[in-house]
C-alpha cells in the first residue's frame, strides 16, 4: 500500500485551487439514474471516491463517456443488485436508493457496514422509504427494497438531521407521485446545488437549504449540464494548514460564504487571513490562543474540519476543547497526534482536551479516514523530522493529488510503495 512520507518545517507559500466538491459530485453523479437523457457534469474531482462511485453506476446500466466533459447516461436500468465489493468502501452508495427506487422500484444494497469514523447506520433511509411505501428486507449481508407501484409522495420527519439521508429522499421525491415534505432537512450547501440542477432538469424542489422541503412529484426528469461547487471542506483544510504552518497561501476558487463559521473561528484563534468571496490568504501570524469548539452541522463548524483543526490547537497556548456532535467515533487519530508529541486527553467519547503549544515530532502514523489523513499530513508538516503516513488511500478518496498539489507549495512530501 502506499504512503507519504513527509519531511516537515520547510517553508511555504504559493496558491493552491479548489477542486469540485466531493460531496456535491456523487450526489449529481446518483441523481443522473433519474432519467434517461445525459448528465453532463464539470469539475468532479479526480478523486477514489468518484471512481468507485463510476464502478458503481457502470454496474446498473449508466454509460460514462469520458471523451470530452464527462456525460452520464443510463438509458436502461439493467441491474438493481449494488456490486457487495464496492458498497462497503463508499458510504455514499446508499445515494443510490432514492433513484434506483424511484426508476426501477427495485434495489438490492449490499449492508454498507461502519467505517473508522463510526456505525453509520441506514435506519433513516429505511424509515424514509417506508414512508413513501417502499417494502424492505433485512437478510444477512444485505437490504432488499421494492415496491410495485410508482413511490408515494409523504410527510417525513428526520429526527436526526442527515445529509445524505436529505439528499436521497429528496432524488426519490422527484419522481414520486404527489407532493413530499421534508422537515429538518440538512442544509448542506452541497444539497441546495443539486436541488437547483434538478429543478433545471425539470423538478420541482422548494426550500432546499432550509430545513424544509417541499417537493411535488414529475413524471419525467431531463438531461443537464451541472457544474460542480467548490469543496469547502477542501478549502478548509487548506485554510487550517496554511495557519498551522504560518505561511502565505492564497486559496483560490473557492466560496467563502460556504466557511463563514469556520473561518470566524481560525480568526478568534489567532488567524491572519484576506478573505475575499472566492479567496483566502493566509498570512504568518502571532501567537495562537485556545479555544472551545463543538462541531455542528451546517452552517456550524463542520465535523469535516475537526481534525485538522485539533492539530491546529495543538499550536494554540492554553487548554482548548474539540466537542464532536455529529460521529461516534471521531478522535482515533489523537493517539498518532499524542505519539508525535500532542497533549491530547480523551474526556469523553464526545470530547477531547487539547494542551498547547506542544512541539510535533515526525512518526511513522496511519490515515485511519480522510479528514484524519488530511490531519496527520498537517501535523507532519509541523513537525520536526520525518513522518510517515500509511493507509494513504483515505486521503486519495477525497483529495485530488493532494502530494502534487503540496509540492507546488513547497513540501517535501514523497508517495512511497
Ligand atoms: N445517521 C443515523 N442513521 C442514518 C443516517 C445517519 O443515525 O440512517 C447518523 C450518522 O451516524 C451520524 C449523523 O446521523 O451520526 C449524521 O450523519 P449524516 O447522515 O448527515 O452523514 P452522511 O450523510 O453519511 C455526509 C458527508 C460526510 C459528512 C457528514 C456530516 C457525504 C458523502 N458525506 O455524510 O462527509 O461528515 O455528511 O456533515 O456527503 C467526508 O466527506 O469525509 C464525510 C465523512
Amino acid at each position: 500500500m502506499d504512503k507519504f512520507i513527509i519531511t516537515g518545517q520547510k517553508k511555504l507559500s504559493g496558491t493552491v485551487k479548489i477542486n469540485g466538491a466531493k460531496n456535491h459530485a456523487l450526489k449529481v453523479m446518483a441523481a443522473s439514474l433519474l432519467t434517461d437523457q445525459s448528465f453532463i457534469i464539470k469539475k468532479i474531482p479526480n478523486i477514489e471516491d468518484v471512481l468507485r462511485m463510476k464502478e458503481l453506476l457502470r454496474g446498473v446500466g449508466c454509460d460514462i463517456d469520458e471523451t470530452k466533459n464527462t456525460s452520464f447516461t443510463t438509458k436502461k436500468v439493467f441491474n438493481h443488485v449494488l456490486d457487495k465489493k464496492i458498497v462497503p468502501r463508499l458510504r455514499s452508495s446508499v445515494l443510490l436508493l432514492g433513484p434506483m427506487l424511484a426508476r426501477n422500484r427495485k434495489i438490492i444494497l449490499p449492508h454498507p457496514g461502519g467505517c473508522a469514523i463510526g456505525k453509520r447506520p441506514i435506519d433513516i433511509f429505511i424509515d424514509g422509504f417506508k414512508s413513501m411505501g417502499v417494502k424492505i428486507k433485512e437478510n444477512f449481508d444485505h437490504y432488499s427494497f421494492g415496491i410495485n407501484t410508482p413511490l408515494k409522495g409523504c410527510d417525513f420527519i428526520f429526527n436526526k438531521i442527515s445529509v445524505t439521508g436529505t439528499e436521497t429522499m429528496l432524488m426519490a421525491a422527484c419522481l414520486a407521485q404527489g407532493k413530499t415534505t421534508l422537515i429538518n432537512a440538512a442544509c448542506e450547501p452541497e444539497i441546495a446545488a443539486l436541488a437547483e440542477f434538478l429543478n433545471k432538469c425539470g423538478a420541482k424542489i422548494k426550500g432546499a437549504g432550509t430545513p424544509k422541503l417541499e417537493i411535488i412529484g414529475v413524471e419525467k426528469l431531463i438531461g443537464g449540464t451541472c457544474e460542480i461547487i467548490p469543496d469547502r471542506i477542501e478549502a478548509l483544510s487548506f485554510a487550517i494548514l496554511g495557519v498551522a504552518t504560518n505561511s502565505k497561501i492564497t486559496i483560490t476558487n473557492c466560496c467563502t460564504d460556504h466557511l463563514a463559521v469556520p473561518l470566524n473561528i481560525l480568526q478568534q484563534i489567532g488567524a491572519k487571513m484576506i478573505i475575499t468571496d472566492n479567496t483566502i490568504t493566509t498570512l504568518p501570524h502571532g501567537p495562537l490562543l485556545a479555544k472551545d469548539i463543538a462541531t455542528h452541522e451546517y452552517p456550524g463548524f463542520p465535523t469535516d474540519g475537526q481534525a485538522p483543526l485539533t492539530v491546529l490547537l495543538t499550536q494554540a497556548k492554553g487548554i482548548s476543547f474539540v466537542a464532536e456532535n455529529i460521529f461516534e467515533n471521531r478522535f482515533i487519530y489523537t493517539d498518532m497526534l499524542n505519539k508525535m508529541g500532542a497533549n491530547i486527553q480523551i474526556l469523553n467519547q464526545q470530547k477531547i482536551s487539547i494542551k498547547g503549544k506542544t512541539r510535533l515530532k515526525g512518526k511513522n502514523v496511519e490515515s485511519p479516514d480522510l479528514r484524519a489523513g488530511i490531519a496527520m499530513i498537517i501535523a507532519a508538516l509541523i513537525a520536526e523530522g520525518q513522518t510517515e503516513i500509511g493507509n494513504i488511500y483515505q486521503i486519495d478518496r477525497g483529495y485530488e493529488k493532494i502530494d502534487q498539489r503540496l509540492i507546488k507549495i513547497g513540501a517535501d512530501i514523497k508517495r512511497v510503495k
